[in-house]
């Protein structure tokens, strides 16, 4: 958010404000959500590749504000998609335990973003990638090629991450992409 107000286009930075307000709140949400169905977070174990993960995208978010544009769109858009996987997941997982999942926090919670929450994030930035502005009398252009390259690293963190994760679940992703 920081980097992204240096830009002389002030709407992306008010639009990360937004969706950061939109999310406050959330983590606590869906900690209680998860305990409800038998998971604590707070039990925890590290698993180190979220913990790159997690970097990686603050480095991009914190470096120049086209490249961060560009990987908080990225992100936002998997977002969605993220969201559809663990709402199955957890239906799973509620399935196995005998939990009720129908009117529970946690569906409630995937419910929520699915329908609209992260689709409304990823259009919200959606109406500033594709510019490709000259030089700014007063803060930085955006600049369509940085966005991209933005975009494609962060790609490749999720990749990464994803990856690591099939890894783990002992299974190959449905389509490799390398
Ligand atoms: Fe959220
Ligand atoms: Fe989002």
């Amino acid at each position: 958010m920081a980097s992204t107000a240096r830009l002389a286009e002030q709407g992306v930075a008010v639009e990360l404000q937004r969706n950061a307000n939109e999310e406050d709140g959330h983590a606590r949400m869906y900690k209680q959500a998860m305990l409800d169905v038998g998971t604590d977070v707070d039990q925890r174990v590290e698993f180190r590749p979220t913990t790159q993960f997690l970097a990686r995208v603050g480095e991009l978010a914190r470096s120049e504000p086209s490249r961060a544009l560009g990987a908080l769109y990225a992100t936002e858009t998997a977002a969605i998609f993220e969201h559809e996987t663990f709402f199955e997941i957890w239906k799973q997982i509620c399935h196995r335990g005998g939990i009720p999942y129908d009117g529970g926090r946690i569906k409630a919670f995937h419910d929520l973003h699915v329908d609209g929450v992260e689709q409304g994030h990823k259009d919200g930035l959606a109406a500033f990638v594709d510019l490709d502005q000259p030089p700014q009398t007063q803060g930085l252009p955006v600049n369509k090629d940085v966005v991209e390259h933005g975009a494609l690293a962060a790609i490749e963190a999720m990749q990464t991450w994803w990856g690591a994760m099939f890894e783990l679940a002992g299974v190959a992703p449905a389509n490799p992409t390398r």
